[in-house]
């Protein structure tokens, strides 16, 4: 008789919506996001640490979600870029990034604003080495980086950190 491959139980906060998910071992928290919870503004890159495209905060940290397996989120606080907005209102970092044309193709854009929110809600007013260092596990084939730093300076710019 063929064993039905194991199942696990995650239980964690996504968008302070608490979650809980059936999955299989090997499932990445990019799979859980995007595939059990349909949150696919998360995106899928190179699946292996090195593009930045699949990044979410977890407990307000920055993190590739393709290189965590879903059991290992359990009991923590997720943020996906759709979580971003509050009260209907885009975040200051996103509105910066379409004020300033930081967005071409958008693929790379979710976890860029992600990691930008993460270094904003730490120093409220970086430096251009900070931002840089800030988005250095990020690839943008597009927009030449330029537009993406202007926006990131222009949203710390009366910048609040979120509560
Ligand atoms: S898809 Fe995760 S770092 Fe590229
Ligand atoms: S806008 Fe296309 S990869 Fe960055």
């Amino acid at each position: 008789m063929k064993e039905d491959s194991p199942e696990l139980i995650v239980q964690l906060v996504v968008n302070d919506r608490p979650y809980r998910v059936v999955v299989a071992p090997q499932t990445t928290l990019l799979q859980l996001i995007r595939d059990h919870l349909g949150l696919t503004g998360t995106k899928e890159g190179c699946g292996k640490g090195q593009c930045g495209a699949c990044t979410v905060l977890m407990d307000g940290q920055p993190v590739n979600s393709c290189l965590i397996l879903a059991v290992q989120a359990q009991g923590h606080r997720i943020v996906t870029i759709e979580g971003l907005e509050q009260d209907g209102e885009l975040d200051p970092v996103q509105q910066a990034f379409i004020d300033e044309g930081a967005v071409q193709c958008g693929f790379c854009t979710p976890g860029m604003v992600l990691s930008a929110r993460a270094l904003l809600d730490r120093l409220p007013h970086p430096d251009e080495g900070q931002i840089k260092e800030a988005i250095s596990g990020h690839l943008c084939r597009c927009t030449g980086y330029s537009a993406i730093l202007r926006a990131i300076r222009r949203a710390g710019e009366g910048n609040k950190p979120r509560k």
